[in-house]
């Protein structure tokens, strides 16, 4: 499908939450989404977005012009720090895509919109994935890679762990 990628904005931030609901997978378990605002281990990706260092990128169906999926970063550090912290300088990602869009590539799409744009102030960019997730290859031929050390169990009970894909590798210190 030809969607078209733009920017997060600010207007965007309801969408996000919309997103987010989607990401943390609630939308089978009848926790209503509102809840997801008093939760911080989940609000915390979108709260008060347009913050410096948020960036993300929103697909757009060409023929509505309407939003069906987003990717989006924060840079969590500290208490603040997400399920797939790696460091302070690798930003954290959330993506999802409205069910009635999904296998067609748009998820492909977003992760490599981030990579080639704004992903590329940074050494790297991380994500916390289910170990189900049928994405998961897709995020393999993308460039991310398991971290080690990071397969846990959620809140939930589900096996989740940590992928990063590395922007720009470390300069190595050559001898003069
Ligand atoms: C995961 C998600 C973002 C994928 O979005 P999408 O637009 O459907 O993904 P794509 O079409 O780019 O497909 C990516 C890969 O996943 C595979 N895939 C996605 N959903 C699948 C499913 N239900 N069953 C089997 N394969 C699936 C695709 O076949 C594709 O694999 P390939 O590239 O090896 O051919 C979407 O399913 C979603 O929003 N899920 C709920 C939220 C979520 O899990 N977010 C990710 C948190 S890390």
């Amino acid at each position: 499908m030809n969607v078209s990628i733009r920017p997060v904005t600010p207007a965007d931030e309801p969408f996000l939450w919309d997103m987010l609901y989607l990401a943390a997978n609630l939308a089978d378990t009848g926790i209503p989404p509102t809840a997801l605002r008093t939760d911080s281990a989940l609000a915390r990706y979108v709260e008060g977005w347009g913050r410096p260092h948020d960036e993300g990128v929103v697909a757009l169906d060409p023929r509505t012009n309407e939003r069906i999926g987003a990717a989006w970063m924060r840079l969590l550090t500290g208490d603040n720090r997400g399920a797939g912290y790696v460091d302070d300088t690798t930003p954290e990602v959330a993506l999802a895509v409205l069910p009635a869009h999904r296998r067609r590539g748009i998820a492909a799409r977003l992760l490599l919109a981030l990579i080639d744009g704004p992903g590329r102030s940074y050494p790297a960019i991380s994500l916390s994935s289910r170990a189900t997730n049928p994405a998961l290859g897709m995020y393999r031929r993308l460039g991310f890679e398991p971290v080690a050390g990071t397969r846990t169990a959620s809140r939930a009970g589900v096996i989740v762990f940590t992928l990063r894909r590395v922007i720009r590798p470390p300069r190595r210190n050559t001898p003069a």
